[in-house]
């Protein structure tokens, strides 16, 4: 009951943490086009309020190009490999996945591989300006955490690259669709880097949201 009650507390810190366990957050972030290697501006800050809410986490950045030619094959092996490589270290770590525009589409395309203990091991995933975005999934909100783009696809959708976020994971999943940012809503939006796909990285409403997701799913 107590371990069902702390997912993410391994055996030997319960024993040696109680009654302040550690459960903090292994946070997998992969950025978007352009940014550089590191941290993804969209999610700095909610990762710094999870840190603080939940200490003994870590933040791992995915390490591929992000480069304009949207190839990201190699972020999707190295969500898919430090998932694998984590859980063979210690069973009972815990992962949070996390993609921006391109980092969302390599970390969607991840999510149908991860299966079994990696995907018990995830226990969240947040996703802004998807280009995977598709509609009428549950996990779909906007940047209010509102429903006016619950109905609208991103661009690799319409293109069908892919189905996008496999049934299994929707209720694990936040994604986060800003009304008007063309890559995830191209009802609405241009299919450019336009304000409303930066608006992320400085909205208040958005580090509350996302920080309060991530903390609501360890
Ligand atoms: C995409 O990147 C992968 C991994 O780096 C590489 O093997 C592949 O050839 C690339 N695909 C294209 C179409 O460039």
């Amino acid at each position: 009951m107590f371990l069902s009650a702390l997912p993410c507390v391994g055996l030997v810190a319960l024993a040696a943490a109680l009654p302040t366990p550690d459960g903090g957050a292994s946070i997998i972030n992969t950025r978007g086009t352009t940014e550089p290697q590191g941290e993804s501006l969209g999610f700095a800050t909610v990762n710094a309020k999870v840190h603080e809410s939940r200490p003994g986490g870590k933040t791992y950045n995915t390490v591929y190009p992000a480069d304009w030619d949207q190839n990201s094959t190699a972020a999707t092996e190295d969500i898919f490999n430090q998932v694998h490589a984590g859980l063979a270290a210690n069973a009972d770590e815990c992962f949070i996945l996390e993609g921006y525009s391109q980092g969302a589409t390599a970390t969607v395309d991840a999510l149908a591989r991860l299966t079994d203990a990696a995907f018990n091991a995830v226990k969240g995933v947040l996703l802004i300006g998807n280009p995977l975005h598709k509609a009428g999934l549950a996990c779909n909100v906007d940047l209010d955490g509102g429903d006016s783009t619950f109905d609208v696809d991103g661009i690799w959708i319409v293109e069908e690259r892919s189905d996008g976020i496999p049934d299994n994971w929707v209720p694990k999943t936040l994604d986060v669709c800003n009304f008007g940012d063309g890559v995830c809503d191209t009802k609405n939006g241009e299919d450019l880097i336009t304000e409303e796909h930066l608006a992320y990285i400085t909205d208040d409403g958005m580090h509350e949201m996302g920080a309060k997701f991530v903390l609501g799913r360890l």
